[in-house]
């Protein structure tokens, strides 16, 4: 099968292509290991990975596919139609597995541009591009276009109500999760509309290696090994329900695997946790790794001001792609947790270029009224 990955150069995406092509899990790697060219679980998978290189790319994530004569990149920007469609024509995949995007809340709110232009604009053209590919080569029936979206299209949960699922109405509140929901719609339309043999999953918060350090969890590990202020946003009573991203990426895999065009696959971990919760198990975990007093570094937590329009509550129903599927996340949150912080120990090669050169670990996402 040739497939078509798209922000392959990101966190979860780097995970998706890991998993295709058979690459170990990513614990250890570094880039100056010597990395063997590996053979895909299925020997006929091949992946082109289109990935426009944003802030948010890195390398280092697919290194132990780098080599291999199943993996290649191309630099390309999903809103160029053009582009896209002369590098299918060439691939001539089989299937999409859509994750560019502009992923970061916090950026949205302070510059919703590039999330209109690439997750709205950059979605359309991507399914153009395959739907005239599918039909050029005479193959919408067995083509599919998996379309990796959120459980932000949701909205926001008060304490009591039942978790998301496939049913729940799109209420997105702020502009990442606006232009996310529009791109759902636009995959339903193309659908709808054109026969493309369209999936949709709906995941909760992921975490795991090479996640980059503006989300909450890297962020506050490396900040808790320099000694810094943690900045949880309000009171930090605001829940998430996490999902480790290697299970994540078995779950997007199914779905293309076994999924039935047109539907919905809402994917979570059963691991709501209170964002003060996770803060201060980081910082124990943190404590022990690095053979200190355990419970000193939660004196770096300081309580700052609130995100603008801060989502309460998500949490997801994942029985759907439970029982159709037959899909289980395999980490629960404490070992996933341990393993992560781990690999940030372990994983500097990785992280510093990018706190060095791209973000600092400043505030962001703070609405100035104008
Ligand atoms: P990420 O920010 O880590 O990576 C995004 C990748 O997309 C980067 O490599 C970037 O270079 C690339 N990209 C961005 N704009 C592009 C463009 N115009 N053309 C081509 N490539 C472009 O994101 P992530 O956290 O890995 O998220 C991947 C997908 O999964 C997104 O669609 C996101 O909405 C969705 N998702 C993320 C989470 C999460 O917790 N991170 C949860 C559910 C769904
Ligand atoms: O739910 C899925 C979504 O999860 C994905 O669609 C997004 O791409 C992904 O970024 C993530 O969005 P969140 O906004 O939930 O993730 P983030 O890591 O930015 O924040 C998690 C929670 O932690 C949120 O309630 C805000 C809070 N937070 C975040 C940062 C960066 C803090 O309290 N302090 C911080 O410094």
């Amino acid at each position: 099968m040739k497939i078509a990955v798209t922000g392959g150069l990101g966190f979860i995406g780097s995970a998706v292509i890991r998993l295709l092509l058979g690459s170990s899990p990513s614990e250890g790697e570094g880039p100056h290991e010597p990395v063997e060219p590996v053979e895909p679980v299925d020997v006929r998978t091949r992946v082109m990975n289109i990935d426009k290189v944003t802030y948010a790319a890195t390398t280092g994530s697919v290194a132990s596919v780098a080599e291999s004569p199943f993996y290649h990149h191309v630099e390309i920007d999903i809103a160029d139609g053009p582009a896209l469609r002369d590098a299918f024509a060439r691939f001539e995949p089989d299937a999409v597995i859509h994750l560019a995007a502009e992923s970061h809340v916090d950026r949205s709110i302070d510059g919703p541009d590039a999330f209109v232009r690439t997750n709205v604009v950059g979605t359309y053209e991507l399914l153009q591009a395959a739907r005239f590919e599918a039909e050029r080569r005479n193959v919408l029936d067995s083509f599919r276009f998996v379309h990796v979206s959120t459980d932000e299209v949701f909205g926001s949960l008060g304490l009591d109500d039942a978790p998301f699922d496939e049913t729940t109405a799109y209420d997105p509140r702020s502009p990442y999760s606006a232009s996310k929901a529009a791109s759902d719609h636009f995959v339903r339309a193309w659908h709808e509309t054109y026969g493309l043999p369209t999936i949709i999953t709906n995941c909760s918060n992921n975490y795991g290696p090479f996640h980059f350090p503006e989300k909450l969890i890297p962020l506050m590990i490396l900040k808790a090994v320099a000694g810094q202020p943690l900045p949880v946003y309000g009171r930090g009573d605001n829940i998430r329900d996490w999902l480790y991203v290697e299970d994540h990426a078995r779950a997007i895999v199914s779905a293309l695997r076994r999924g039935e065009p047109g539907e919905t696959y809402a994917v979570g971990g059963n691991a709501e946790r209170t964002n003060l919760d996770v803060v201060q198990t980081i910082c124990d975990q943190v404590d022990v790794e690095l053979g200190d007093e355990v419970g000193g570094r939660r004196e770096l937590i300081e309580f700052v001001a609130d995100r603008p329009g801060h989502d309460l509550r998500y949490a997801i129903d994942s029985a759907k792609i439970r029982r159709e599927l037959d899909w289980v996340p395999s980490t629960d949150f404490a070992d996933g947790l341990a393993r992560t912080v781990r690999w940030y120990l372990d994983s500097e090669w990785w992280w510093r270029p990018l706190l060095s050169e791209r973000y600092d670990g400043q505030r962001l996402g703070v609405a100035v009224a104008s």
